[in-house]
């Protein structure tokens, strides 16, 4: 069934005013491929949206809109690994905990990221020294050309730091499932700092259960709770910097954090907004959250053109600084009215 004049202000963290031109969230495979058809059939563009915890909606969004609200999860022990099928409706978290409590790992470090799996490898979540890629198998998708099935490995999905072949070519495909590969023995990543002393100041033994917990409370510190405080986490990826790059800005800030990456040095970008001041200001209804600046926090109503605004000033002034060019974490998508 299709909805038109949806609004999406419920189906997005931001809480950002926008109308879909056409709403579907279809429970089966069969429901979004008879939505892609009847789309394609009116000439009308579709968008898929996740658990829209990472886009900017502005206020129109054209053509037909789907939310797979796709369920289930299964596991299969394969091995050494036990393999993990969840539908794209299931929320990320949701999952993670499912996989936890039937005493499977390899998630945890991955707690608490809003959004849903379908979304998950879009961007490639990542947090706390891992990555999605890392836990990875295979996906299945709808092509929105046509419906068909489509199949993707780990390789077809070129996955990068927040990147993936999906952010290159949006919309092509409706994602229906995901398939991780989870570890039977316990493979436990404790060396990012914030996570070894939370750890160390819960003094429990490290599990896939405890480092959840311990990942679960520096997140609820840091983060606002988009239920709570609506937000898209970063708004900002860190930029990947060469040598020359690192050494002056070493000359501007001499302990700006680094974290390896294959393509350069990974800095933190919250160092910087913070090192320019914008932490805890406010543009509008728009502000720059106190306790981890990537974050962007809609303090009232703010539209997409507020939240952009105040990204735009913050990239600015940290490009006249620093000379480093921030990007944009989150997808702006849709039109001015
Ligand atoms: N920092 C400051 N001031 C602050 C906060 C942080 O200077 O107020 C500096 C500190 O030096 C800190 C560093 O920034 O050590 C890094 O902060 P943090 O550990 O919070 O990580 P991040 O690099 O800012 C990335 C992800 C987060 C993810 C964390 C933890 C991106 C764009 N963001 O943030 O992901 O939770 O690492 O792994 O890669 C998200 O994408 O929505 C997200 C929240």
């Amino acid at each position: 069934m299709q909805t038109a004049d949806a609004s999406l202000r419920a189906l997005n963290t931001l809480r950002l005013p926008s109308t879909a031109e056409w709403l579907s969230m279809p429970a089966t495979i069969a429901e979004a491929r008879a939505a892609i058809t009847e789309a394609r059939g009116r000439g009308a563009a579709i968008t898929v949206l996740g658990g829209g915890s990472n886009v900017v909606l502005r206020p129109r969004l054209g053509g037909l809109v789907i939310v797979p609200r796709i369920r289930g999860i299964e596991l299969r022990r394969a091995g050494e690994f036990v393999s993990v099928t969840a539908g794209a409706g299931v929320e990320w978290h949701e999952l993670v905990r499912f996989c936890l409590g039937q005493g499977v790992g390899g998630l945890e470090n991955l707690a608490l990221i809003p959004g849903s799996v379908g979304a998950a490898p879009i961007q490639n979540i990542g947090a706390y020294g891992i990555e999605l890629q890392e836990r990875f198998e295979s996906l299945t998708a709808l092509s929105c050309r046509d419906g068909s099935i489509v199949e993707f490995d780990a390789q077809r999905c070129a996955f990068g730091y927040r990147d993936s072949a999906f952010k290159h070519r949006p919309n092509e495909h409706l994602i229906v499932s995901v398939t991780l590969r989870l570890p039977v023995a316990p493979d436990l990543r404790t060396r990012y700092p914030d996570i070894s002393n939370e750890m160390n100041s819960l003094a429990v033994a490290a599990s896939p259960t405890s480092v959840a917990e311990a990942v679960c409370r520096v997140r609820r510190r840091k983060l606002p709770d988009p239920r709570r405080i609506a937000n898209v986490g970063s708004f900002f990826k860190n930029p990947i910097i060469d040598a020359t790059a690192l050494e002056r800005l070493r000359g501007v800030i001499p302990d700006v954090p680094t974290y390896h990456d294959a393509n350069g040095s990974k800095i933190a970008a919250a160092r910087l907004i913070d090192a320019a001041g914008w932490k805890g200001r406010r543009m509008g209804r728009a502000g720059v959250w106190s306790r981890q600046p990537l974050v962007l926090v809609n303090l009232g109503d703010a539209t997409a053109a507020e939240m952009l605004a105040l990204a735009e000033a913050i990239r600015d002034d940290v490009a006249n600084r620093f000379d480093i060019a921030l990007e944009l974490e989150p997808s702006i998508v849709g039109a001015d009215a």
